[in-house]
């Protein structure tokens, strides 16, 4: 079964193919950094105006890559929310418009759910049940996957994502958009140890996570130093060890809890170099596997798309028809009965102090 996956969700461009039976065949991406760059920051209207000039084209550069004509195509799926509801409009119009021209089916699939299974496209793969670490702009969460579909979401963050965290940081350090991967090289050439971050939530007893605080700290931190150039190196290091330790200690307490010796780790902030290292050597010690994409899918593709896509067909379930509606806020997992209660509890212990 071949599947067109399409992703639009953001400021990437993202198609591929991926077959039931060779696997992926071909994958291309438009990255919209240069648009965006002046503004500092993705300005949606824009997005979706590059969108709409990218997917076909990169829709007919996939086909070409895989030697697949249109014709050959059994289904095509796209990302149908959370995002920018403009940019999943583009994806969403061309792929319904797309299928119901080929009398294929159309499959709405959550960027989540495709991020969640990207480590599937790499080898050695994991098998479910498995825990993952969702890490990218807009979520931070532990969510334990017993299959395609079955989704339970273990904790989350309290406020910022780490993503948007490492953004932030960046730019109050005076880096440039995209500040994620700005910031990581930044913090290669930082001093360990000079400066020492806040552990956000890292004993709160639960899975969830809080990063808005560690910003304020670091953004007090380097109006501290003043000008000193050399020091923003070093709080960047800071702030990436906070970081990352505490997104390793929860990883660890959800694999542990579970059971299930497996830990994916997925979405963009899996790309840092740091997270991978400490997070290995912790899995080493404590006996259990980390998956990760290969690392050009760890941030938004088409790749991830058109896997889950290709799941739900061979699962079974039903498409998304036609008419199609995105949303642009929606949620993978229902929170299980634990989350919910230790979520209240921050809440309450939250407004107390
Ligand atoms: O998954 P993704 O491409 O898009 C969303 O769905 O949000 O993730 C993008 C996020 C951005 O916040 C970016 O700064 C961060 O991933 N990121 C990184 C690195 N590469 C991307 N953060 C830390 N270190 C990196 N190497
Ligand atoms: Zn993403």
């Amino acid at each position: 079964m071949k599947v067109l996956g399409i992703e639009t969700s953001c400021d990437d461009t993202g198609v591929a193919l991926y077959d039931t039976e060779r696997g992926l065949r071909a994958h291309a991406l438009h990255s919209q950094t240069e648009v965006h760059r002046a503004y500092g920051g993705v300005v949606p209207e824009l997005a979706s105006r590059d969108h709409i000039r990218r997917v076909l084209p990169l829709v007919r550069r996939v086909l070409a890559q895989a030697e697949c004509a249109l014709c050959d195509l059994d289904a095509i799926a796209y990302t149908a929310g959370p995002g920018l509801a403009g940019a999943l409009l583009v994806g969403a119009s061309i792929a319904c418009g797309l299928a119901r021209a080929l009398q294929i089916p159309a499959i709405g699939v959550h960027h989540l759910e495709g991020h969640l299974l990207s480590p599937m496209l790499a080898s050695p793969r994991p098998q479910f049940p498995f825990v993952a670490l969702l890490v990218s702009g807009g979520h931070t969460q532990l969510i334990e996957v017993a299959a395609v579909g079955h989704y339970r979401l273990l904790g989350e963050t309290l406020d910022d994502a780490a993503g948007e965290a490492f953004d932030k940081t960046a730019k109050l350090l005076g880096l440039g958009y995209p500040g994620g991967p700005a910031l990581a090289r930044l913090a290669e050439g930082g001093t360990s140890g000079r400066f020492r971050l806040p552990r956000p939530m890292l004993a709160s007893g639960d899975l969830n996570f809080s990063f808005s605080g560690l910003k304020t700290a670091a953004l007090l931190l380097a109006r501290a130093q003043g000008n000193d150039e050399g020091a923003r190196a070093d709080i960047a290091r800071a702030f990436e060890e906070a970081v990352v330790e505490v997104l390793v200690e929860k990883s660890t307490q959800a694999v542990l809890a579970t059971g299930h010796g497996q830990l994916v780790v997925a979405g963009g902030v899996g790309a840092n170099r740091r997270l991978r290292e400490v997070l290995n050597q912790r899995a080493r010690e404590a006996g259990f596997r980390v998956f990760y994409p290969p690392v050009e899918l760890c941030t938004d593709n088409g790749a991830m798309i058109a896997y889950a896509g290709a799941m739900h067909r061979a699962q079974a379930m039903p498409a998304s028809g036609y008419r199609y509606t995105v949303f642009p806020r929606w949620d993978l997992a229902l929170p299980g009965p634990e989350a919910t209660r230790s979520r209240r509890r921050t809440a309450r212990s939250t407004a107390r102090h």
